[in-house]
Protein backbone atom coordinates (compact mmCIF):
# COMPACT_ATOMS: atom_id res chain seq x y z
CA UNK A 1 0.00 0.00 0.00
CA UNK A 2 2.63 2.47 1.24
CA UNK A 3 4.56 1.89 -2.41
CA UNK A 4 0.96 2.27 -4.51
CA UNK A 5 0.74 5.82 -2.16
CA UNK A 6 4.25 6.80 -3.18
CA UNK A 7 3.92 5.58 -7.26
CA UNK A 8 1.64 8.44 -6.99
CA UNK A 9 2.56 11.09 -4.83
CA UNK A 10 6.45 10.55 -5.87
CA UNK A 11 6.52 11.28 -1.82
CA UNK A 12 7.37 8.23 1.13
CA UNK A 13 4.80 8.39 4.53
CA UNK A 14 7.95 10.35 5.93
CA UNK A 15 7.44 13.14 3.18
CA UNK A 16 10.93 12.06 1.67
CA UNK A 17 11.13 11.75 -2.24
CA UNK A 18 10.33 8.33 -3.28
CA UNK A 19 12.48 6.12 -5.51
CA UNK A 20 9.32 3.87 -6.18
CA UNK A 21 8.08 6.31 -9.36
CA UNK A 22 11.19 5.95 -10.84
CA UNK A 23 11.53 2.01 -10.45
CA UNK A 24 7.92 1.60 -11.49
CA UNK A 25 9.24 4.10 -14.61
CA UNK A 26 11.91 1.33 -15.53
CA UNK A 27 9.40 -1.54 -15.15
CA UNK A 28 7.15 0.52 -17.27
CA UNK A 29 9.43 0.55 -19.90
CA UNK A 30 11.17 -2.77 -19.81
CA UNK A 31 7.37 -4.28 -20.61
CA UNK A 32 6.67 -1.87 -23.21
CA UNK A 33 9.79 -2.51 -25.05
CA UNK A 34 9.16 -6.26 -24.73
CA UNK A 35 5.21 -5.95 -25.89
CA UNK A 36 7.03 -4.07 -28.79
CA UNK A 37 9.55 -6.33 -29.48
CA UNK A 38 6.65 -8.80 -29.19
CA UNK A 39 4.20 -7.08 -31.39
CA UNK A 40 7.34 -6.72 -34.11
CA UNK A 41 7.17 -10.85 -34.66
CA UNK A 42 3.17 -11.48 -34.09
CA UNK A 43 3.06 -8.85 -36.99
CA UNK A 44 5.56 -10.61 -39.06
CA UNK A 45 3.95 -13.84 -38.13
CA UNK A 46 0.57 -12.73 -38.90
CA UNK A 47 1.36 -11.41 -42.01
CA UNK A 48 3.07 -14.92 -43.19
CA UNK A 49 -0.58 -15.09 -45.01
CA UNK A 50 0.73 -12.72 -47.87
CA UNK A 51 3.06 -15.58 -48.71
CA UNK A 52 0.74 -18.08 -48.77
CA UNK A 53 -1.87 -20.44 -47.10
CA UNK A 54 0.50 -23.33 -46.43
CA UNK A 55 3.42 -20.56 -44.70
CA UNK A 56 1.01 -19.10 -42.21
CA UNK A 57 -0.35 -22.69 -41.37
CA UNK A 58 3.49 -24.02 -40.88
CA UNK A 59 4.21 -21.18 -38.75
CA UNK A 60 1.06 -21.75 -36.84
CA UNK A 61 2.32 -25.80 -36.10
CA UNK A 62 5.51 -24.53 -35.16
CA UNK A 63 4.34 -22.52 -32.53
CA UNK A 64 2.16 -25.63 -31.34
CA UNK A 65 5.67 -27.31 -31.57
CA UNK A 66 4.60 -29.87 -33.97
CA UNK A 67 8.51 -30.73 -34.67
CA UNK A 68 8.28 -32.42 -30.47
CA UNK A 69 4.58 -33.44 -30.19
CA UNK A 70 2.88 -34.70 -33.53
CA UNK A 71 0.32 -32.55 -34.87
CA UNK A 72 0.85 -29.77 -32.46
CA UNK A 73 -0.55 -29.05 -29.45
CA UNK A 74 -2.51 -25.78 -29.30
CA UNK A 75 -2.12 -25.25 -25.62
CA UNK A 76 1.18 -24.22 -25.98
CA UNK A 77 -0.26 -21.22 -27.70
CA UNK A 78 -2.65 -20.71 -24.64
CA UNK A 79 0.43 -20.42 -22.20
CA UNK A 80 2.18 -17.99 -24.33
CA UNK A 81 -0.94 -15.88 -24.68
CA UNK A 82 -0.94 -15.82 -20.46
CA UNK A 83 2.29 -15.03 -20.38
CA UNK A 84 2.13 -11.90 -23.19
CA UNK A 85 -1.44 -11.27 -20.63
CA UNK A 86 0.60 -10.97 -17.95
CA UNK A 87 3.55 -8.66 -18.88
CA UNK A 88 0.37 -6.49 -21.08
CA UNK A 89 -1.40 -6.46 -17.74
CA UNK A 90 1.72 -5.05 -15.65
CA UNK A 91 2.45 -2.51 -18.36
CA UNK A 92 -1.29 -1.49 -18.73
CA UNK A 93 -1.48 -0.84 -14.89
CA UNK A 94 2.14 1.06 -14.61
CA UNK A 95 0.80 2.88 -17.30
CA UNK A 96 -3.03 3.90 -15.70
CA UNK A 97 -0.63 6.01 -13.10
CA UNK A 98 -0.22 8.38 -15.68
CA UNK A 99 -3.44 9.18 -17.01
CA UNK A 100 -5.03 12.70 -16.41
CA UNK A 101 -6.86 11.66 -13.09
CA UNK A 102 -9.86 14.31 -13.81
CA UNK A 103 -11.85 16.07 -16.94
CA UNK A 104 -10.11 19.00 -15.52
CA UNK A 105 -6.58 18.10 -15.93
CA UNK A 106 -7.55 16.59 -18.97
CA UNK A 107 -8.66 19.83 -20.49
CA UNK A 108 -5.64 21.65 -18.71
CA UNK A 109 -2.89 19.20 -20.47
CA UNK A 110 -5.21 19.71 -24.29
CA UNK A 111 -5.13 23.68 -24.01
CA UNK A 112 -1.18 23.27 -22.73
CA UNK A 113 -0.47 20.66 -25.72
CA UNK A 114 -2.44 23.50 -28.38
CA UNK A 115 -0.11 26.29 -26.87
CA UNK A 116 3.16 24.96 -27.23
CA UNK A 117 2.08 22.74 -30.01
CA UNK A 118 4.75 20.35 -28.56
CA UNK A 119 5.15 17.46 -30.28
CA UNK A 120 6.11 15.44 -27.62
CA UNK A 121 3.12 16.31 -24.90
CA UNK A 122 0.57 15.55 -28.14
CA UNK A 123 2.32 12.22 -28.31
CA UNK A 124 1.49 11.77 -24.49
CA UNK A 125 -1.75 12.25 -25.22
CA UNK A 126 -2.12 9.88 -27.93
CA UNK A 127 -0.12 7.38 -25.75
CA UNK A 128 -2.68 7.44 -22.91
CA UNK A 129 -5.66 7.38 -25.13
CA UNK A 130 -4.72 4.67 -27.27
CA UNK A 131 -3.97 2.60 -24.36
CA UNK A 132 -7.38 3.07 -22.73
CA UNK A 133 -8.63 1.76 -25.86
CA UNK A 134 -5.74 -1.29 -26.34
CA UNK A 135 -7.11 -2.25 -22.49
CA UNK A 136 -10.63 -3.05 -23.98
CA UNK A 137 -9.47 -4.03 -27.44
CA UNK A 138 -6.39 -6.37 -26.79
CA UNK A 139 -7.97 -8.16 -23.48
CA UNK A 140 -11.31 -9.36 -25.88
CA UNK A 141 -8.35 -10.75 -29.17
CA UNK A 142 -5.99 -11.91 -26.08
CA UNK A 143 -9.25 -14.08 -24.52
CA UNK A 144 -10.15 -15.29 -27.77
CA UNK A 145 -6.55 -16.38 -28.65
CA UNK A 146 -6.29 -17.87 -25.07
CA UNK A 147 -9.83 -20.03 -25.38
CA UNK A 148 -9.21 -21.01 -28.69
CA UNK A 149 -5.85 -21.49 -29.79
CA UNK A 150 -6.77 -24.16 -32.00
CA UNK A 151 -8.53 -22.02 -33.98
CA UNK A 152 -5.59 -20.12 -35.31
CA UNK A 153 -4.62 -21.20 -39.55
CA UNK A 154 -5.60 -20.00 -42.55
CA UNK A 155 -9.14 -20.63 -42.71
CA UNK A 156 -10.26 -20.48 -39.32
CA UNK A 157 -8.06 -16.86 -38.64
CA UNK A 158 -9.80 -15.69 -41.83
CA UNK A 159 -13.64 -16.68 -40.84
CA UNK A 160 -12.63 -14.82 -37.18
CA UNK A 161 -11.77 -11.41 -39.39
CA UNK A 162 -15.15 -11.96 -41.89
CA UNK A 163 -18.14 -14.04 -39.83
CA UNK A 164 -16.97 -13.16 -36.68
CA UNK A 165 -16.40 -9.31 -37.57
CA UNK A 166 -13.33 -9.11 -36.22
CA UNK A 167 -12.08 -6.55 -38.53
CA UNK A 168 -13.60 -3.80 -37.61
CA UNK A 169 -12.24 -5.01 -33.86
CA UNK A 170 -8.64 -5.42 -35.92
CA UNK A 171 -8.64 -2.30 -37.63
CA UNK A 172 -8.71 -0.05 -34.25
CA UNK A 173 -6.28 -2.40 -32.64
CA UNK A 174 -3.93 -1.88 -35.42
CA UNK A 175 -3.93 1.86 -35.42
CA UNK A 176 -3.49 2.09 -31.68
CA UNK A 177 -0.69 -0.47 -31.27
CA UNK A 178 1.38 0.58 -34.15
CA UNK A 179 1.55 4.36 -33.18
CA UNK A 180 1.79 3.44 -29.77
CA UNK A 181 4.43 0.93 -29.69
CA UNK A 182 6.51 3.36 -31.90
CA UNK A 183 6.14 6.53 -30.24
CA UNK A 184 6.36 4.74 -26.96
CA UNK A 185 10.32 3.73 -28.09
CA UNK A 186 11.00 6.64 -29.37
CA UNK A 187 9.77 8.44 -25.99
CA UNK A 188 11.76 5.98 -23.82
CA UNK A 189 15.08 6.15 -25.81
CA UNK A 190 14.55 10.35 -25.31
CA UNK A 191 13.36 10.03 -21.64
CA UNK A 192 16.66 7.15 -20.87
CA UNK A 193 18.84 8.57 -23.29
CA UNK A 194 19.81 5.48 -25.42
CA UNK A 195 20.94 6.77 -28.48
CA UNK A 196 22.50 10.19 -26.77
CA UNK A 197 25.09 11.46 -29.26
CA UNK A 198 26.89 14.71 -29.73
CA UNK A 199 23.69 16.47 -30.97
CA UNK A 200 21.02 16.24 -29.32
CA UNK A 201 18.98 18.11 -31.82
CA UNK A 202 20.05 15.12 -34.93
CA UNK A 203 19.31 12.24 -31.95
CA UNK A 204 15.85 13.50 -31.49
CA UNK A 205 15.49 14.21 -35.33
CA UNK A 206 16.83 10.91 -36.50
CA UNK A 207 14.45 9.01 -33.87
CA UNK A 208 11.26 10.90 -34.57
CA UNK A 209 12.36 9.97 -38.52
CA UNK A 210 12.72 6.00 -37.17
CA UNK A 211 9.56 5.94 -34.95
CA UNK A 212 7.38 7.60 -38.46
CA UNK A 213 9.08 4.94 -40.49
CA UNK A 214 8.60 2.06 -37.59
CA UNK A 215 4.81 3.15 -37.74
CA UNK A 216 4.41 3.33 -41.49
CA UNK A 217 6.23 0.45 -42.25
CA UNK A 218 3.52 -1.82 -39.81
CA UNK A 219 0.23 0.41 -40.75
CA UNK A 220 0.93 -0.86 -43.87
CA UNK A 221 1.71 -4.53 -43.71
CA UNK A 222 -0.76 -4.31 -41.08
CA UNK A 223 -3.63 -3.31 -43.36
CA UNK A 224 -2.15 -5.72 -46.37
CA UNK A 225 -2.20 -8.51 -44.21
CA UNK A 226 -5.95 -7.67 -42.72
CA UNK A 227 -7.40 -7.24 -46.44
CA UNK A 228 -5.45 -10.99 -46.92
CA UNK A 229 -7.68 -12.24 -44.06
CA UNK A 230 -10.96 -10.62 -45.46
CA UNK A 231 -10.25 -11.56 -49.04
CA UNK A 232 -9.93 -15.45 -47.85
CA UNK A 233 -13.15 -15.14 -45.73
CA UNK A 234 -15.59 -13.51 -48.17
CA UNK A 235 -14.05 -16.40 -50.47
CA UNK A 236 -14.96 -18.99 -47.76
CA UNK A 237 -18.17 -17.25 -46.81
CA UNK A 238 -20.19 -20.29 -48.39
CA UNK A 239 -19.00 -23.10 -46.36
CA UNK A 240 -18.03 -21.38 -42.50
CA UNK A 241 -15.98 -23.80 -40.59
CA UNK A 242 -14.38 -25.19 -43.43
CA UNK A 243 -10.78 -26.87 -42.47
CA UNK A 244 -7.43 -25.96 -44.18
CA UNK A 245 -5.47 -28.86 -45.73
CA UNK A 246 -2.11 -28.15 -46.62
CA UNK A 247 -1.00 -29.11 -50.28
CA UNK A 248 1.31 -32.08 -49.06
CA UNK A 249 -1.94 -33.27 -46.82
CA UNK A 250 0.21 -34.28 -43.66
CA UNK A 251 -2.52 -33.08 -40.78
CA UNK A 252 -5.05 -30.62 -41.49
CA UNK A 253 -5.90 -27.62 -39.26
CA UNK A 254 -8.10 -28.71 -36.29
CA UNK A 255 -11.26 -26.21 -36.23
CA UNK A 256 -14.03 -26.14 -33.65
CA UNK A 257 -16.53 -25.66 -36.34
C1 LIG B 1 0.35 -14.25 -27.57
C2 LIG B 1 -0.61 -13.38 -27.82
C3 LIG B 1 -1.23 -13.23 -29.20
C4 LIG B 1 -1.51 -14.17 -30.16
C5 LIG B 1 -1.28 -15.67 -30.09
C6 LIG B 1 -2.09 -13.47 -31.29
C7 LIG B 1 -2.49 -14.06 -32.46
C8 LIG B 1 -3.08 -13.43 -33.53
C9 LIG B 1 -3.56 -14.08 -34.73
C10 LIG B 1 -3.50 -15.57 -35.00
C11 LIG B 1 -4.05 -13.13 -35.55
C12 LIG B 1 -4.67 -13.34 -36.96
C13 LIG B 1 -6.17 -13.16 -36.93
C14 LIG B 1 -6.88 -14.20 -36.07
O1 LIG B 1 -6.53 -15.36 -36.05
O2 LIG B 1 -7.87 -13.80 -35.43
C15 LIG B 1 -3.87 -11.85 -34.88
C16 LIG B 1 -4.20 -10.62 -35.39
C17 LIG B 1 -3.99 -9.43 -34.77
N1 LIG B 1 -3.52 -9.25 -33.49
FE1 LIG B 1 -2.82 -10.67 -32.25
N2 LIG B 1 -2.14 -12.14 -30.99
C18 LIG B 1 -1.63 -11.93 -29.74
C19 LIG B 1 -1.50 -10.74 -29.06
C20 LIG B 1 -1.85 -9.51 -29.57
C21 LIG B 1 -1.72 -8.24 -28.85
C22 LIG B 1 -1.20 -8.08 -27.42
C23 LIG B 1 -2.17 -7.28 -29.71
C24 LIG B 1 -2.26 -5.79 -29.53
C25 LIG B 1 -2.21 -5.16 -28.39
C26 LIG B 1 -2.57 -7.93 -30.96
C27 LIG B 1 -3.05 -7.27 -32.07
C28 LIG B 1 -3.46 -7.88 -33.23
C29 LIG B 1 -3.92 -7.17 -34.41
C30 LIG B 1 -4.02 -5.66 -34.54
C31 LIG B 1 -4.25 -8.13 -35.38
C32 LIG B 1 -4.71 -7.86 -36.80
C33 LIG B 1 -3.44 -7.75 -37.62
C34 LIG B 1 -3.74 -7.64 -39.10
O3 LIG B 1 -4.67 -8.23 -39.54
O4 LIG B 1 -2.98 -7.00 -39.81
N3 LIG B 1 -2.36 -9.27 -30.83
N4 LIG B 1 -3.28 -12.06 -33.66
Amino acid sequence: MEKIIEAYTGLTIEGKKSQTPAKYDKLLTATGVVLALFMMGHMFFVSTILLGKDVMYKVTKLFELDFIFEGGLPIIVSIFVAIISFIFIIHALLGIRKFPTSYKTYIKVKEHAKMMNHKDTSMWMFQWISGLIMIFAASIHLYIMFTQPENIGPYASAQRVVSENMWLLYAILLICVEIHGSVGLYRAAMKWGWFDGENPKETRKKLYNTKKALSAFFLVLGFITLLAYVKIGIENGSQPGIKYTPKNNISIEISKK
